[in-house]
């Protein structure tokens, strides 16, 4: 009978038993699943009924990873390389069936699988070195053996994933079906009942050419060398120690490496960063329905940028600026981007002359009568926007002020963009949600991420304004610029660092001090924010910050640090450096509240309101 409860379902084809994994929403390989896991391979290698086991992911997607939120607590039994050691084990051929996308964790357990056949939308891959880890499933030694060092090292250095017909070439796969996969499996999974297939641990197509295998070892080592972030080396160490060792012992070399790196605070902030962006993505509005943007309008010179973000993702545009020279440099802002991407390849010109047919030049606002949303640049001229942009159209205004009071309010956001990369979403009370969902589709169709704040917003600028406040103070009270730039840059803020110096990365003690007065006043910037309520949540500082612009994604961002080191030493620093600079240093009260309890900007995160994420 089929047994369907848990995040394992069981199902009995003749003598095939399928597993299939349900544990939305990615399949992550957490306690549950994994134990259920087990204890299904041990019951299908003792049940003599059972000739063959197949292995498939309801859903999304095959597992995407071990559970990340999972790392740094204690390891609970079964734990993921002993799961893969234990099926790779089972004297009957399991077979893989992969679809979506089986990643990390969710690629090991299907390498350890004796054979793997994948629809051909999948993609495989190794992302771990994006969170600062690496492949600690048995990845770094399985993979080599089938596909050799250099393409096992491109997968787990680059981290990017590669379709299923790339995997199927490389030697991942043993099959790719164009759709039908279960049927496909099922048959495949029928012809293997009774055979005996060889062990992903005891194959060697991989590593025939011990020299080219060497070869790419080297040149990965020699790549990796001053690299910031340990991960790279231990996977280059991991993947030669697969040539050198016995299995056995790569397995074990790989967990220790492992097991070092989940450890490295690099690797919390990387996790942190993980599950900030993805916490920023939940949007109360997340339900309301966009409203169709056909044509966008941009009202203002200095939205040029955006106008050339808009051509490029392929909508008509038009732009109205009312000083005609002004209008003038503004498309000579945007022919010139255009030539640049032509000269470098990055666009066609004819991609170019499609772009420029798109747009709509205009010296008056009337042009923006068929335009869905309108970035207004220019806060001048946002009445004459409003009066001529048609019912229902939003305005999105890009300034930093706070949104005005006015009849067309429902319509109105704050849209600001940060670094070319981060759009930051300024919800005022009266904004419709259906205007911030619009806004939010428009920005993500422009190729941009989207943070919500409540008006006036301007989270991360604040907040890096507030770190360059404190830089500056430091130099004033007469602190070595060489010594202020060595250890930002040591940080990895290069973009705070005074610039007449250049003197090598520091981390020393006065590093810290540096450190801690420059990102204790971004942590307390950011939790005045808070408290103000333009900010949801601490992590959404981050990921701003992160995001927009370029604070490191290993250190996590300002208000994660401050958690990190604990907000009782944030007030004691702030209690005393307040007292030299207030403006800067002056202590936000909700840190004075949370550290009074014990607590985290984390814990903040967690009262405030959730939302949803749209698809
Ligand atoms: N562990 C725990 N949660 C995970 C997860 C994971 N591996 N992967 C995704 N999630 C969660 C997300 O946090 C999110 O939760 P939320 O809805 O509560 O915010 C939810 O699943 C959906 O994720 P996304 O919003 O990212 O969904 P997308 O459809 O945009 O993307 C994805 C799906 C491509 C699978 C993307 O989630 C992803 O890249 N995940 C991480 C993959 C990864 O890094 N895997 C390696 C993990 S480390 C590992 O396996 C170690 C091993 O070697 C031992």
């Amino acid at each position: 009978m089929d047994q369907q409860a848990g995040p394992l379902r069981q199902e009995r084809h003749g003598a095939v038993l399928v597993l299939v994994i349900d544990a939305p929403p990615v399949n992550a390989l957490g306690h549950a699943l994994r134990a259920a896991l087990w204890q299904a391979i041990e019951v299908a290698e003792a049940d003599a009924t059972v000739g063959a086991v197949l292995i498939r992911a309801a859903g999304r997607t095959f597992p995407a990873g071990a559970d990340i939120s999972e790392f740094g607590q204690p390891p609970r039994a079964p734990q993921l390389p002993d799961l893969c050691d234990r099926i790779e084990a089972c004297p009957k051929p399991v077979l893989a069936a992969i679809h979506g996308t089986a990643l990390g964790g969710g690629l090991e357990l299907a390498l350890a699988a004796h054979a793997r056949i994948a629809r051909a939308d999948a993609m495989l891959g190794l992302p771990e070195v994006t969170l600062g880890i690496l492949p600690g499933a048995g990845g770094t030694q399985r993979v080599p053996r089938l596909i050799g060092a250099e393409q096992a090292l491109r997968l787990m250095l680059t981290g990017k994933p590669v379709p299923a017909a790339e995997a199927l070439a490389l030697g991942l796969l043993d099959g790719v079906v164009e759709d039908g996969l279960e049927v496909a499996a099922l048959r495949l999974a029928e012809g293997l009942v009774g055979r005996r297939l060889t062990a992903t641990r005891d194959r060697r197509e991989g590593m025939r050419d011990g020299a080219a295998y060497q070869a790419a070892v080297a040149a990965a080592r020699l790549a990796q060398a001053g690299a910031r972030l340990p991960a790279g080396a231990r996977i280059v160490d991991c993947v030669e120690a697969a040539q050198l060792l016995p299995i056995e012992q790569g397995m074990v070399f790989e967990r220790a490496a492992f097991a070092d790196l989940v450890a490295t605070p690099e690797a919390a902030g990387l996790r942190h960063a993980f599950f900030a962006e993805r916490a920023a993505a939940r949007f109360p509005e997340a339900k309301a329905e966009a409203r169709p943007v056909a044509q966008l309008g941009v009202i203002g010179a200095a939205g040029s940028d955006l106008a050339l973000l808009a051509l490029q993702a392929g909508c008509p545009v038009v732009l109205v600026e009312p000083n005609r020279p002004q209008l003038v440099e503004a498309l000579e802002r945007i022919a010139a981007a255009q030539e640049t991407a032509v000269q470098e390849g990055r666009l066609t010109p004819a991609a170019r002359d499609a772009d420029w047919e798109r747009l709509t030049p205009a010296l008056g606002a009337a042009a923006l009568a068929d335009s869905d949303l309108v970035l207004v640049a220019d806060a001048g001229l946002l009445a004459e926007a409003a009066e001529a942009a048609p019912p229902g159209a939003v305005l999105a205004l890009t300034g930093r002020g706070a949104l005005p009071d006015s009849p067309r309010a429902s319509d109105m956001i704050g849209l600001r963009l940060v670094g070319g990369r981060l759009a930051e979403l300024a919800v005022g009370p009266q904004t419709a949600p259906e205007a911030v969902a619009t806004a939010r589709a428009v920005a993500r169709r422009l190729g941009l991420l989207c943070l919500r704040a409540a008006a006036p917003g301007g989270i991360a600028g604040r907040v890096m304004l507030a770190g360059r406040a404190a830089v500056t103070h430091l130099l004033a009270q007469g602190e070595a610029p060489a010594r202020v730039a060595g250890a930002l840059r040591g940080f990895g803020l290069p973009q705070l660092a005074p610039e007449a110096a250049a003197e090598a990365p520091e981390t020393g003690a006065s590093a810290g001090r540096i450190i801690a007065q420059v990102l204790s006043a971004m942590a307390n910037e950011g939790a005045r924010l808070l408290e103000r309520g333009i900010a949801q949540r601490a992590s959404d500082i981050d990921f701003a910050l992160v995001a927009g612009l370029g604070f490191p994604r290993w250190q996590g961002g300002p208000m994660f640090w401050a958690d990190q080191r604990g907000l009782l030493i944030l007030r004691r620093d702030l209690a005393e450096w307040g007292q030299e600079a207030p403006e800067i240093w002056a202590m936000a009260p909700l840190i004075a509240d949370l550290a009074a309890q014990g607590g985290h900007f984390a814990d903040h995160a967690a009262q405030a309101g959730s939302g949803q994420k749209d698809a």
